[in-house]
């Protein structure tokens, strides 16, 4: 009979709620209960026992040197935007919103702030910010925001440290309306089936002259950023955009495809330039180092689409040949170290695509609407990019690095992210969710306070689930500012809606 109750339950969590059975980080109330979950799931991950303030010694207080850059602690802000610029491309109230948010967390380095577009054509959705000269004046009062902030809260910015980051959506352009207007690298039979795109559309791949025009308006936009007075750059090259697909353009002919060399000239090219025409402009990468299948939209337990036909799977940068749902990351290693030699500072280690494996990319709870139920405990997705991450930090350890992925670790961010940093598996912690649902968890950290359990990011999706709804992104469930709005309640029918 229990077992009955308890598949009824299960049943009735996955049906009303969009939820897996899995036990949820509020019910693990100690740190050893905690590690047991871990050691369950077979997850080997450092948890210190206690968090120490700034004044206590934390790790995560120690400033790190970037090249010429002083970084004030291994805090880092990771870039996230808001499908909430104006139609423009400049910043509504929300967008700068959060860069005061960001710039009061306490981290000392915001990462690229959000994806900011190349190009009109290269949004992800009508309401990204633009990185041209057009927007010259919102850039610089995104960045003003920021530093403003910071100094109000911590007296002065010497060693806080802010870059923009410069973005091509690629085959996931939405610049007009939420249909898109893909521009691929090439045709992926995957990725082409899921997101509607013929197999034998030419018209949407990148001709190799329009691409050196593109590299153009990469220049364009470092250019920009450098005057508006930001300290780096970081090009874009993860989560399925432009130049992260490249980097898998394995059946594309021509320049920019091809073998090693071919697939990763088009980043190459950028951040050459870049450096050449702008010498005291820093150079960043967030990278996905690894990859896995697309998988499939459903209401059920994600599953991975149907591969066994493209074995060996050579579609993905950083999926295992022979099973592409493990990664491989053996060309991410020497990626790491040719960056290092193109004079890149610091590169961001994250993972797949929020659109086609989001359990991978932003492990959760609760799936957004473009989703699926976890088909894994998301514990084990956070691990995994902790364990990628600690590898390429073992391979390449004179390139300083930030981590992903933290923000499902919960009560436990703070844990983990001492042990990490302390342990030299990663140099620095990014924070996404995180820190739209908590925005001063690296003060409170660094300070010695408590979490704040009801600010705790609990993966609910509404900031993803949102914007896939054309509605601007944000915490609707934590953060006051979000519940009141009128799209709040749009929110809240798009959910009723996809419940049936
Ligand atoms: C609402 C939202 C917007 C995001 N926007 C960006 C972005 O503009 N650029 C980017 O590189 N990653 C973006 N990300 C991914 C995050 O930077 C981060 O990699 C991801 O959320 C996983 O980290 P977390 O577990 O700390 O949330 C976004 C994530 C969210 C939730
Ligand atoms: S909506 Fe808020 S609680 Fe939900 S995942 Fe996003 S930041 Fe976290």
């Amino acid at each position: 009979m229990p077992a009955f109750w308890f598949l009824l339950a299960a049943f009735l969590l996955r049906r009303f709620f969009g939820m897996s059975d899995y036990p949820k980080i509020a019910q693990l109330k100690t740190v050893a209960a905690f590690r047991a979950r871990l050691a369950e799931l077979g997850l080997e991950l450092p948890v210190d026992e206690r968090v120490l303030s700034a004044d206590q010694g934390s790790p995560l207080a120690a400033p790190i040197q970037i090249g010429p850059l002083q970084v004030g602690n291994r805090w880092c802000i990771q870039p996230m935007e808001g499908w909430d610029a104006n139609r423009d491309g400049s910043p509504s109230e929300l967008t700068l919103r959060r860069w005061r948010h960001f710039g009061k967390s306490g981290a000392k380095l915001i990462w690229g702030g959000e994806a900011a577009a190349v190009q009109p054509d290269g949004r992800a959705n009508p309401n990204q910010t633009l990185a041209t000269a057009s927007n010259k004046a919102g850039l610089a009062a995104l960045l003003n925001e920021c530093l403003v902030a910071h100094r109000a809260a911590f007296d002065n910015a010497d060693d806080f440290v802010v870059g923009l980051q410069l973005t091509h959506s690629g085959r996931f352009c939405r610049p007009n309306t939420k249909d898109l207007e893909p521009r691929i690298a090439y045709h992926h039979p995957l990725l082409d089936e899921k997101f509607g795109i013929r197999p034998d559309d030419d018209s949407v791949v990148w001709t190799d002259d329009d691409l050196e025009r593109l590299i153009d308006r990469y220049i364009a936009a470092a250019g920009i950023a450098r005057d508006v007075g930001f300290q780096f750059v970081d090009v874009k090259c993860c989560h399925g955009y432009l130049l992260h697909e490249f980097l898998s353009a394995r059946t594309r002919p021509g320049r920019f495809g091809g073998d090693f060399d071919g697939r990763t000239r088009l980043l190459f090219t950028i951040i050459r330039r870049i450096r050449e025409t702008y010498a005291d402009l820093h150079v960043f990468v967030r990278l996905s180092i690894f990859d896995t299948l697309p998988y499939k939209t459903s209401r059920d337990v994600g599953q991975p689409m149907d591969y066994e036909h493209l074995l060996p799977y050579r579609l993905g940068f950083g999926a295992s040949e022979a099973n592409p749902l493990e990664y491989d990351l053996a060309e991410g290693f020497e990626l790491l170290r040719r960056l290092k030699r193109a004079g890149v500072l610091a590169v961001n280690i994250s993972c797949g695509s929020p659109y086609y494996n989001p359990h991978v990319q932003r492990p959760a709870i609760f799936p957004p609407s473009d989703g699926y139920l976890p088909p894994e405990d998301p514990l084990v997705g956070v691990v995994r990019q902790i364990q990628a991450a600690r590898a390429c930090k073992a391979a390449v350890p004179d390139l300083p690095m930030v981590g992903t992925g933290y923000s499902y670790l919960q009560e436990y961010l703070p844990h983990v992210a001492q042990a990490v940093v302390r342990d030299g598996w990663t140099d620095i912690v990014g924070l996404g969710r995180m820190v739209l649902a908590y925005p001063e968890l690296p003060a409170d950290t660094l300070a010695g306070k408590a979490m704040e359990r009801k600010k705790i990011c609990r993966t609910f999706s509404d900031c993803t689930t949102a914007p896939r709804n054309s509605l601007p992104s944000g915490c609707y469930p934590l953060d006051a500012h979000y519940k009141q709005l009128p799209q709040a309640e749009e929110l809240k029918k798009v959910k009723q809606e996809i419940k049936g």
